[in-house]
């Protein structure tokens, strides 16, 4: 596996692969676990080569949240990566990603408003910066695809926006959220959780589930009342704040009034220590 730290070493190895190369990209921010190796196999399968990106984007983090802290687990990364086939891992500094005067936002509107977007979660600046920093790591890459994972399902939809909008022609590909046995989502954050928290957070899947029951049931319920009624179930866990817990539909993101199926239920939940999110499409 060849890494690179430097944008410009690594465009002289992106004008080195032949012109029709499959190329597939995997971008993160490293401390890997099996949801982000999902993404890798399925992105190795489908392309000639793979590049998998490892960069904490400064961007995207706000002041009081966790970016000094977030896990750079370096040595185990570059195992797993190694193991999993990667052909390129680009890993840049901080410095070769945003020069000093770097003054460019890219900011996918409405998408970016909603759910972790507003001003009550993490705020559409944390968009600003994802859509931003992935607008970068699109040009240097140029990839044929692109893997996502639908656990961050705002994410990509802002990704997808972004792509058509600025006439990239990258092939997206949505990769399904890959979960612990108990049915918590994977993430790097999950090591942030206490021992009593980690045994109370796949209740945040077991609610979501509930709601895909009550929409699939005939008649089914109104949003408005599944949203109440899950809000509830969520209150039972101790010591938590839901930050947010919506129906939305899941091209626009933007609240639905009737149950009419595709319906995105999302669900961002505090934990002293943590901060959970997690969806389920419902078809
Ligand atoms: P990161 O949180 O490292 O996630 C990288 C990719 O892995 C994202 O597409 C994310 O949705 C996917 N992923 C994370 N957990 C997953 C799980 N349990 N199952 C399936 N896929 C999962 O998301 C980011 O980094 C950053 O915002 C980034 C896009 C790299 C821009 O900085």
């Amino acid at each position: 596996m060849k890494i690179i730290r430097n944008t410009k070493h690594f465009i002289i190895w992106r004008k080195s692969l032949p012109k029709n190369t499959t190329v597939g990209f995997v971008p993160t921010m490293g401390a890997l676990h099996k949801g982000h190796i999902s993404l890798i196999s399925r992105c190795r399968k489908e392309n000639q080569v793979t590049v998998v990106s490892i960069f904490v984007n400064p961007l995207q983090f706000g002041p009081k949240e966790d970016f000094n802290q977030y896990p750079r687990p370096w040595s185990a990364d570059f195992k797993l990566l190694k193991k999993a086939g990667v052909h390129l891992l680009f890993a840049p500094t901080t410095a070769a990603m945003y020069h000093e005067g770097f003054s460019t936002q890219v900011f996918v509107k409405k998408l970016s408003k909603t759910l972790c977007g507003s001003p009550t979660s993490r705020g559409p600046e944390h968009f600003v910066g994802v859509a931003t920093v992935v607008a970068k790591l699109f040009n240097l890459v140029r990839p044929t695809r692109a893997y996502f994972g639908m656990k961050d399902f705002q994410q990509l939809r802002i990704i997808e926006q972004m792509n058509k909008d600025l006439d990239w022609g990258v092939k997206i590909v949505r990769c399904p959220t890959v979960r612990e046995f108990d049915g918590l989502a994977m993430s790097s954050r999950n090591i942030y959780l206490s021992p009593i928290e980690r045994v109370l957070a796949p209740q945040i899947y077991r609610t979501l589930q509930q709601g895909r029951k009550l929409l699939t049931s005939k008649p089914p319920k109104s949003p408005n009342l599944i949203q109440n009624e899950l809000k509830k179930t969520l209150l039972t866990i101790p010591d938590i704040k839901i930050e947010y817990l919506e129906l939305v539909n899941p091209v626009t993101l933007q609240k639905v009034q009737k149950s009419k199926l595709p319906i995105l239920i999302a669900a961002a939940v505090k934990f002293k220590s943590a901060r959970l999110i997690d969806n389920i499409l419902v078809k």
